[in-house]
């Protein structure tokens, strides 16, 4: 029997910092990637509007396109609303939590800055991701109120000015012990696709490091039984609101594989 979508879902285009690299392992597969547009920014919203927002909003997802796996490509909604979904769902669901874990593994210097939104930077689950895996580390964490929509601007092929990059990293490096700092995990799933715009700023000292090599071993490794059809059918992004900046979109997801785009 031909294998089912994967479904990808974000509040905007961050998760493709996740569907790339699952798109490289997983060449055969479909890739269906959601863009919850009409919520984001999830980042500053209250905790219990997200817990409430995800499930039912992938609930209807899963419903209309039959997915074989879910890939929450959210660090936000991920570390608020994982086990939520988890339970609302009956398809195997994997999330994106901040990288803390191979960091803790990379410092030198025993000091490892976590940049996300300030949804995420604040949850009880990064609190536990340090206690766990880095107890040997000081942890700086900052949440970045705007970078995931300078990085929505930049897929949109907007300008955006260099100060808009060293506010987010001046939040980490002005922090107590900031100066002894050598990694970075990237928290956001928008933030790798402005990699490079932050590692311009922070110069050659700083490690970057995100999740999204791993998630896709862990969507590999789950989806390993599954036989693809070949051609696959072809990718497609979904929206869950008709804005004019899903167009200015279009040439960036192009580029990342996309050339159907649905409203929901
Ligand atoms: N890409 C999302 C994350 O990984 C959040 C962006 C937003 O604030 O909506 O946290």
């Amino acid at each position: 029997m031909d294998a089912a979508p994967i479904l990808i879902f974000d509040s905007g285009v961050g998760g493709l910092s996740v569907a790339d690299p699952i798109m490289r392992a997983l060449p055969d597969a479909q890739i269906i990637y959601a863009a919850d547009n009409a919520g984001f920014p999830y980042g500053s919203k209250e905790e219990a509007e997200i817990a409430a927002r995800v499930p039912a909003l992938l609930g209807r997802l899963v419903e209309r396109y039959r997915p074989a796996l879910v890939v929450i490509a959210c660090n936000t909604a991920s570390t608020i609303a994982l086990a939520h979904v988890r339970a609302a769902l009956d398809v195997p669901v994997v999330g994106t939590v901040p990288a803390i874990k191979p960091a803790a593994e990379l410092t030198q210097t025993g000091v490892i800055g976590v940049l996300g939104t300030p949804a995420t930077v604040r949850q009880r689950y990064v609190d536990d991701l340090a206690a766990r895996f880095a107890s040997h580390c000081v942890v700086l964490r900052h949440g970045a109120a705007d970078l995931a929509s300078h990085a929505e601007a930049v897929l949109r092929g907007e300008a955006v000015p260099d100060a808009a990059f060293s506010d987010a990293m001046a939040g980490l490096l002005d922090a107590e012990g900031g100066d002894r700092m050598d990694v970075v995990v990237l928290a956001c799933t928008h933030f790798p696709l402005v990699s490079d715009r932050l590692a311009a700023i922070a110069g050659q000292r700083l490690a970057f490091v995100d999740g999204g090599a791993g998630i896709a071993r862990r969507t590999a490794h789950l989806l390993s039984d599954q036989q693809w059809r070949i051609p696959h059918l072809p990718h497609k992004v979904v929206f869950t609101a008709d804005a004019p900046a899903v167009e200015a979109l279009r040439p960036a997801l192009l580029r990342h594989g996309y050339a159907d785009i649905e409203i929901l």
